[in-house]
């Protein structure tokens, strides 16, 4: 089943969601790189950060979906980027890279911790790889979409596809990972209060967040009657979980990181 995503769903909260990307890369002590490789760039808000970081680097982001790169392109007039339509599992980069980084990704790809060693083992030497994934798969906005999904006639089909259904690792797994496949490792773990929608123009904050990312692999699935009934069930709940305050709706959110340094 694959998954269609949309652009600008995933592109309403930016701000909340560049912050990890910064935290990341900041971690990612490359000076000079040649090629610098962005897997998963969905429409660039993990890629542009690396082509600013380095103007003289040759930077390619890749990504499956049709939809976000081209979002990506027409953000990137002056094509400073190399964006490429593939898959992360089977691609081969064109060269040996300094950087590799994969910002909020890996969660959707299945076996992840297994593709490690392939793209460790593309680096140049001395090469860097970052990485991070949510880690909140148990917090309400996910538990209560699964429970609602389990009562769906197509609960067993689409459950596998929501996070939860493959959790991804904690710091330590991909420490562990990287480091057997030849780095020096730096992994940590982080919770971010996100504050949305602070002006208050959402009816439901925390559902918008969830259709651009948690509620891909449900949106267009079910028929529109059922998918909205299955959303107004979900938009309660939310609602009751992640109350409003003179803040905004904080929503905490887990997020692991770990970041590989290739022993020259
Ligand atoms: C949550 S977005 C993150 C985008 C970007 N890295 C950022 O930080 O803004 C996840 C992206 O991963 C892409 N993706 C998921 N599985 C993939 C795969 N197997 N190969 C390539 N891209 C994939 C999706 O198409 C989507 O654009």
């Amino acid at each position: 089943m694959t998954i269609t995503w949309d652009a600008a769903a995933y592109e309403q909260f930016a701000e909340a969601r560049a912050r990890p990307v910064t935290d990341l890369l900041a971690r990612v002590r490359a000076e000079e790189p040649a090629l610098v490789v962005d897997l998963g760039c969905g429409t660039g808000g993990s890629t542009r950060p690396l082509a600013e970081r380095w103007p003289r680097a040759r930077v390619v982001g890749v990504d499956s979906s049709p939809q976000m790169l081209e979002r990506a392109r027409r953000a990137d007039g002056e094509s400073r980027v190399e964006w490429v339509e593939a898959d992360i599992t089977d691609w081969e980069p064109p060269g040996r890279p300094d950087v590799v980084v994969s910002n909020a990704v890996l969660q959707w790809v299945p076996g992840h911790l297994d593709l490690i060693p392939r793209w460790v083992d593309a680096l140049a030497p001395g090469g860097w790889f970052g990485l991070h994934v949510p880690g909140n798969a148990d917090a309400p906005n996910h538990t209560i979409l699964r429970d609602l999904v389990a009562e769906l006639p197509e609960g067993p089909e689409l459950t596998v596809r929501l996070l939860g259904g493959r959790v991804p690792g904690d710091p330590v797994d991909y420490a562990a990972a990287l480091h057997a496949a030849g780095c020096d490792i730096d992994a940590w773990e982080t919770t971010y209060l996100h504050l949305l929608d602070p002006a208050g123009e959402l009816a439901h904050p925390v559902l918008e967040w969830m259709r651009g990312t948690g509620l891909r692999p449900v949106l267009g699935r079910l028929p529109a009657e059922r998918e909205a009934e299955l959303l107004a069930r979900y938009a309660t709940a939310l609602a009751a979980a992640y109350p409003r305050t003179p803040m905004g709706v904080p929503l905490p959110f887990r997020r692991v990181f770990a970041v590989g340094h290739r022993r020259g």
